[in-house]
C-alpha cells in the first residue's frame, strides 16, 4: 500500500461502524435518494445499467439499484461492511474488498458512484486524486461518475452536535467534536460514535472538507470534467444550483471523462 498522508483511519472506523451502520441510518431514504441521483445522471447523458458502487458499505445504495434492474459491482475498504452487503445481496452483486485510492479495474461501467460520504474520508488531495483516477479507469467511454462531499455547513452542525438514534432496540450516540467557528475550507473534522452500554463499539470518524475549486482542479488533473455540481438541501434531499456551502448539506458532482 502507498504511504498515504491520511485516510487509513477510515478502514478501522468502518470495520467497527459496520455493526451499527444500518441501525444508525434506519430513517435514510435510500430508494428515493438513489432514484433522484440516477435520474439526474440520466439528464446529463447516462445511458446503460452497469453500476460500480464504490465504498458500498452495507449495500444500502446498491440494493435499490438492483431492484431497478441494474447490474451492480460493489466494493468497500471494510471487510465487515462487504460481508454484511454480501449477506443481503448474495450472488446478485459482485462484492469485493478494495481501497478506492488503489481501485482495481473491475470492468467498464455506465455509472460509477461513491455516495453518502466516502470521499470525505480521504484526508489529502493526493488521496482524492488517486480515487478519482481509479474511478475514471472504470468508466465506459460515455460513462458518468457521481460522488458527494460534505459542505462547510455540515461540518459546522452535524460535526459539532450530539445526535442520538434509537432504533431496533439500540441506542447510538454520535458526538461531534468540532468547534463551528474553527471550520474553514479544507478543514478536517471529527466525531465519535458509540452504542450506549457497548464500550467496544466506540470509534472516531475523521472527515475532510473539499472546497468546490479544489474538487474542480483535482478532477481536471484526473482527466475528468464536471458536467453538473449541485447542492443538497435538508431535510428533503432536494438538488439545486449553485452550491451554497452555508446552506446546502452536501455537494453532488456529476462528471465525465475529458
Ligand atoms: C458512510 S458509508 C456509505 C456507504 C454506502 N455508499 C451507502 O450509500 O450507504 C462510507 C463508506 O466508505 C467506505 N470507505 C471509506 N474510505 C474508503 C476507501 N479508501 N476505499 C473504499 N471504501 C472506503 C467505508 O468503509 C464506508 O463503508
Amino acid at each position: 500500500m502507498n504511504d498515504w498522508q491520511g485516510g487509513d483511519l477510515a478502514q478501522d472506523t468502518n470495520e467497527v461502524f459496520s455493526a451499527l451502520y444500518d441501525d444508525f441510518n434506519y430513517r435514510y431514504q435510500n430508494t428515493q435518494w438513489t432514484g433522484r441521483l440516477s435520474e439526474r445522471a440520466k439528464a446529463v447523458g447516462l445511458n446503460g445499467t452497469r453500476l460500480l458502487d464504490v465504498a458500498c458499505g452495507t449495500g444500502l445504495s446498491a440494493i435499490p439499484m438492483l431492484d431497478r434492474g441494474w447490474s451492480v459491482t460493489a466494493c468497500d475498504i471494510s471487510e465487515k461492511m462487504i460481508r454484511i452487503a454480501k449477506e443481503k445481496v448474495g450472488d446478485r452483486v459482485r462484492c469485493e474488498q478494495a481501497d478506492m485510492r488503489e481501485l482495481p479495474t473491475f470492468g467498464s461501467f455506465d455509472l460509477v458512484w461513491a455516495i453518502n460520504d466516502p470521499l470525505n474520508y480521504l484526508l489529502s488531495e493526493e488521496e482524492l486524486q488517486a480515487a478519482l483516477v481509479g474511478m475514471k479507469r472504470n468508466l465506459a467511454s460515455e460513462g458518468v461518475l457521481l460522488f458527494d462531499l460534505n459542505t462547510l455547513a455540515t461540518y459546522r452542525t452535524f460535526f459539532a452536535e450530539v445526535c442520538e438514534v434509537k432504533a431496533r432496540g439500540r441506542h447510538i450516540i454520535w458526538t461531534g467534536h468540532t468547534q463551528p467557528e474553527a471550520v474553514r475550507p479544507g478543514t478536517c473534522a471529527e466525531a465519535s460514535v458509540e452504542e450506549v452500554g457497548k464500550p467496544a463499539s466506540a470509534h472516531v470518524h475523521r472527515q475532510r472538507h473539499y472546497p468546490e475549486a479544489t474538487v474542480m482542479e483535482t478532477l481536471q488533473v484526473a482527466g475528468l470534467r464536471c458536467v453538473e455540481a449541485l447542492g443538497v438541501s435538508e431535510p428533503d434531499g432536494r438538488l439545486s444550483t449553485p452550491i451554497d456551502e452555508d446552506d446546502h448539506r452536501k455537494m453532488v458532482y456529476i462528471c465525465k471523462a475529458m
